[in-house]
């Protein structure tokens, strides 16, 4: 069989010109006696390529021999790359420091999003607030299982902060990441504090919290910052206050507002606290799956919380060291979690998600700190006992209301009524007066009957 290609005829009738032609023709068995001839050819042929760039190079650089070699990448030092596409870290100097405002130290701020249209101008509001210079922050938005305007409203503030001409107020890079979970629990706050649902719901925020973290972290962050949406009031400084105190993990309290018939303010975060004999007691009973979660009755653990220590008048800096930690704001150095600390999707100790972390970091020797008199404010929603008592007394003072119109109503027909009556009584007793005088009169007169008879 003829071969139909020659080194350098025509294949298909066209010249082959500077073309590089592949076709599977070009591949022939390697015994075939054509075939070696084929590749030795090709081989002295890239061999001549090979010389002639040499030459070139040479002839290129020859006024600068040392660039020459090191534009070839033949000699290069590991902490001077040349490479746009190799990045070098020292992770040593990202370690959090107790001043890292001053030493640009850049913080992850992660917020975990779900069905949060609502908050999102309040959280915007915050974070224009925030003294912590804007540029050293990087935000990370996790947007999941959301059913309303989450992402648009999200987007519609990312865009005007970061295009804000005050240069103190866009943030460094920020990362928004979609994922659902298939969280099925409904978000009203009966549904989201329920005890039944509790576990799971904390499994699936645990996730959501592992996935945000893992895909937004940076070798470049020194602190990472947990913050919900819904926190109302928080100082504009609290990056800097929790910062201050150097630890790996920090806590502030969390408390709540309230109508002033439930009287005012309450402890929210319930998940800040510190371990019990009888929660030790308690876990040791429980199954290896089991998750204690803080804060209902079922689970009398006697723990105490970082929320019920607060002293309003006390020292704001006062320290407490706690095991479990709630995830309202949670200020974390970035070498937690490269050192392998995380939401536990799982029984770890009997815990998972924030609380899990928090006995987690102790377990790897990390300090966990809450400040029992530095206060930040979660936004008061109503529950439906709440919103039924509030409805309650709502038809209350409207039936109140109605009430009183038609007492002024009445009060003033009686009136009226009694104005008419008045001048009538008055006219009547005139009548009688004159009736009683003329009867007087004609009884002086005759008074015959009485002396008749
Ligand atoms: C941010 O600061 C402004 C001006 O001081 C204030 O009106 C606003 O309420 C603050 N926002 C929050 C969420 O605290």
């Amino acid at each position: 069989m003829m071969p139909r290609h020659q080194g350098n005829g025509y294949s298909n009738g066209y010249p082959r010109g500077k073309t590089f032609d592949i076709s599977p023709h070009r591949f022939q068995p390697r015994s075939s006696v054509h075939g070696n001839r084929k590749h030795r050819k090709l081989i002295v042929r890239l061999g001549i390529v090979a010389l002639l760039l040499f030459a070139f190079s040479f002839w290129v650089f020859s006024s600068h021999p040392i660039l020459s070699v090191v534009s070839l990448g033949l000699v290069s030092s590991t902490t001077d790359l040349e490479f746009e596409t190799v990045r070098y870290y020292d992770l040593s100097n990202v370690q959090g420091t107790a001043r890292g405002w001053e030493r640009e130290e850049r913080i992850l701020l992660c917020v975990p999003l779900r069905d949060a249209e609502s908050h999102l101008p309040m959280f915007f509001s915050h974070l224009r607030n925030l003294t912590y210079p804007h540029h050293s922050i990087d935000l990370a938005f996790l947007v999941s299982d959301s059913k309303d305007r989450t992402l648009e409203v999200l987007t519609d503030n990312l865009e005007r902060i970061q295009a804000d001409p005050d240069p103190e107020q866009p943030y460094g890079e920020v990362s928004i990441i979609e994922k659902d979970f298939g969280q099925k629990v409904n978000q009203d706050v009966e549904s989201r504090h329920g005890f039944a649902a509790q576990a799971s719901r904390r499994k699936l925020m645990a996730q959501a919290r592992n996935w945000l973290l893992s895909a937004a972290l940076r070798p470049y962050h020194s602190w990472v910052y947990w913050r919900d949406v819904d926190v109302e009031t928080a100082p504009f400084t609290i990056l800097e206050d929790l910062m201050r105190h150097n630890k790996d993990v920090i806590v502030p309290n969390v408390w709540r507002p309230l109508p002033d018939w439930l009287g005012g303010e309450q402890p929210y975060d319930l998940n800040s606290w510190q371990e019990s004999e009888t929660a030790l007691a308690l876990a040791d009973t429980l199954d290896e799956d089991a998750v204690i979660v803080e804060g209902y009755a079922e689970y009398a653990t006697w723990r105490p919380h970082l929320a019920y220590l607060r002293d309003p008048y006390g020292d704001p800096d006062m320290e407490m060291e706690i095991d479990g930690v709630g995830g309202v704001s949670i200020l974390a150095k970035a070498k937690v979690f490269r050192a392998g600390v995380h939401f536990p999707a799982f029984s770890f100790q009997k815990h998972a998600e924030t609380e899990g972390f928090g006995k987690m970091a102790k377990q790897m020797q990390c300090s966990v700190v809450g400040l029992p008199n530095y206060v930040i404010w979660h936004l008061y929603e109503p529950s439906v006992d709440d919103i039924r008592h509030m409805e309650e007394m709502e038809q209350e003072r409207v039936a109140r209301e109605k009430e009183e119109q038609e007492k002024k109503l009445k009060e003033q027909k009686m009136k009226e009524e009694f104005g008419d009556a008045s001048g009538q009584w008055e006219m009547d007793k005139q009548k009688i007066r004159e009736k009683q005088e003329q009867q007087q009169q004609a009884g002086n007169g005759e008074k015959p009957a009485v002396g008749a008879a």
